[in-house]
C-alpha cells in the first residue's frame, strides 16, 4: 500500500486579559467544559491560588518553585503520578498559574499525560502574558540543553488578570515588554509608537497601559504563529534579538536574566548589520527600551566577540559560517541579514 492521508486539526485558542478576569474564571472554565480541573501553581502565588482553586473546584491544587529548574523529565514524571493519583482523567483539564517555566512545564504535561488533555494557561509575568504563554510552545530542559523535550500544542485558553503582576518585582516587570518591542520593531510601526506612548506609564506599572501593551504583544505573537501554519517560518521573526541576546544570556551563565540579553541583543544585531539598519532605528528602539527600564548598554564583562560568536552558532545551528537573523531595516518591517564573526565583533567594537 502506498497511499497519503490528510488530516485536518482545527483549534481555537481563546485569550482573555482584563482587571477582574479572576472572578470570570469559574464561567470561563465552565464554557469550555471543563471540570474539576486540577491547578499547578508557582508557590510564591499560593494564597491567589488557593482561592483561585477554590472557586473554580479543583480537584487538586499542586505548588512548585517556579524558575528554570522546574522544567525538568523529573517533574513532568512527578506531575503524572499526582494526576493519576488523584483521580484525574482524560478529560481533566490541566491549568497553569505562573510564569512562563510553569506554564511550560505543565503545558508539556498536558500535552503528554494520556496523550493529551485540556489545557488552560493563567499567566502571571509579563513575559508569560506578552509571549510564553502565547503560542503553544512547551517544554522542559534536558541535558542542560533549554526546550530540548517539548511539543507545540495550543491552550484552549489563556487568561489573565492585571492584579495578578502586583508582586512582580521592576526588572521581572519590565521583561515581557521588551518582547513586545522586539516583535513591533520588525512587525508593526503602529504598535512600535503606542508602546513609544505607553512606556512612562509601563514603568510606573499602570494597569491599563499594561493591559493595552500586553494586547498590543499578544495580538502581535498570536499573528505570527498563526501565519506560521500556513507560512513555515514566520516564526523566525520572533527571534530579533535572540541571535546575540542568547549568547550573552548563556555566557552570562545566570548573572543576566533574558528581557535584559534581549535588550542588548537587538541593540547588538542592529549595529552588527548597520549596513541593513538605519542609525535612526537603533536609537529609536534603544531609546524605547531605556523608557521601559531595559538595559541597553553591552556589558563589558561579556563582551568577547570569540565567545559570543561560538554560543551564536551553536545555539542556532550556524550553517557555512554564517547565522542568519532577522533585523528591522524600517520601524516595523525587517530583513534576514546573516550574522558572522566579523558582523559580531563589529556590534561590540
Ligand atoms: N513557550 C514559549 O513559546 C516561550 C517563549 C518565551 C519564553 N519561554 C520560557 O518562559 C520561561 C521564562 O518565563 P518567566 O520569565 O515568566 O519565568 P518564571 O516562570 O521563572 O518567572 C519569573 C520569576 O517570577 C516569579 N513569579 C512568577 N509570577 C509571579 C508573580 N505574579 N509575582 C511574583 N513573582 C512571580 C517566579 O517564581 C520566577 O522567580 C523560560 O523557561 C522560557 O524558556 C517560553
Ligand atoms: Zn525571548
Amino acid at each position: 500500500m502506498d497511499q497519503r492521508f490528510d488530516f485536518v486539526r482545527r483549534q481555537t485558542s481563546r485569550i482573555v486579559l482584563g482587571r477582574d478576569v479572576t472572578a470570570r474564571l469559574p464561567e470561563l472554565l465552565r464554557e469550555l467544559g471543563a471540570r474539576s480541573p486540577v491547578l499547578v501553581h508557582d508557590e510564591v502565588l499560593t494564597p491567589v491560588a488557593e482561592r483561585l482553586a477554590a472557586a473554580i473546584g479543583a480537584r487538586l491544587c499542586i505548588a512548585l518553585p517556579g524558575g528554570e529548574q522546574v522544567k525538568s523529565l523529573a517533574q513532568v514524571g512527578a506531575l503524572a503520578s499526582r494526576l493519576r493519583a488523584s483521580g484525574a482523567d482524560r478529560g481533566t483539564t490541566l491549568v497553569a498559574f505562573g510564569g512562563g517555566t510553569i506554564v511550560d512545564l505543565v503545558g508539556f504535561v498536558a500535552s503528554v499525560w494520556l496523550r493529551g488533555v485540556p489545557f488552560v494557561a493563567l499567566p502571571t509575568t509579563t513575559l508569560a502574558l506578552c509571549d510564553a504563554a502565547l503560542g503553544g510552545k512547551n517544554g522542559v530542559d534536558h541535558d542542560g540543553r533549554k526546550n530540548e523535550l517539548g511539543t507545540i500544542r495550543q491552550p484552549e485558553l489563556i487568561a489573565g488578570d492585571v492584579a495578578w503582576l502586583r508582586s512582580l518585582p521592576d526588572d521581572v516587570f519590565a521583561e515581557g515588554f521588551v518582547e513586545a518591542a522586539k516583535m513591533a520593531a520588525v512587525l508593526d510601526a503602529e504598535r512600535f509608537a503606542a508602546l513609544e506612548r505607553l512606556a512612562p506609564r509601563l514603568r510606573a506599572r499602570d494597569d491599563d497601559a499594561t493591559l493595552v501593551a500586553i494586547g498590543h504583544a499578544a495580538a502581535m505573537k498570536m499573528a505570527v504563529v498563526v501565519a506560521d501554519e500556513t507560512e513555515q517560518d514566520r516564526r523566525r521573526w520572533l527571534n530579533f534579538g535572540h541571535t546575540i541576546g542568547h549568547a550573552l544570556e548563556s555566557l552570562a551563565a545566570g548573572a543576566l536574566r533574558h528581557g535584559p540579553c534581549v535588550a542588548i541583543g537587538m541593540l547588538a544585531e542592529c549595529r552588527a548589520a548597520a549596513d541593513h539598519v538605519p542609525t535612526a532605528v537603533h536609537d529609536r528602539l534603544r531609546t524605547l527600551l531605556q523608557a521601559l527600564g531595559a538595559p541597553v548598554e553591552f556589558p563589558r564583562a561579556y563582551a568577547d566577540a570569540a565567545q559570543l560568536w561560538q554560543l551564536a552558532q551553536h545555539d542556532k545551528k550556524a550553517r557555512d559560517g554564517v547565522v542568519p537573523m532577522i533585523v528591522p531595516t524600517a520601524i516595523g518591517t525587517g530583513a534576514v541579514v546573516p550574522l558572522d564573526a566579523a558582523r559580531l565583533a563589529k556590534a561590540l567594537a
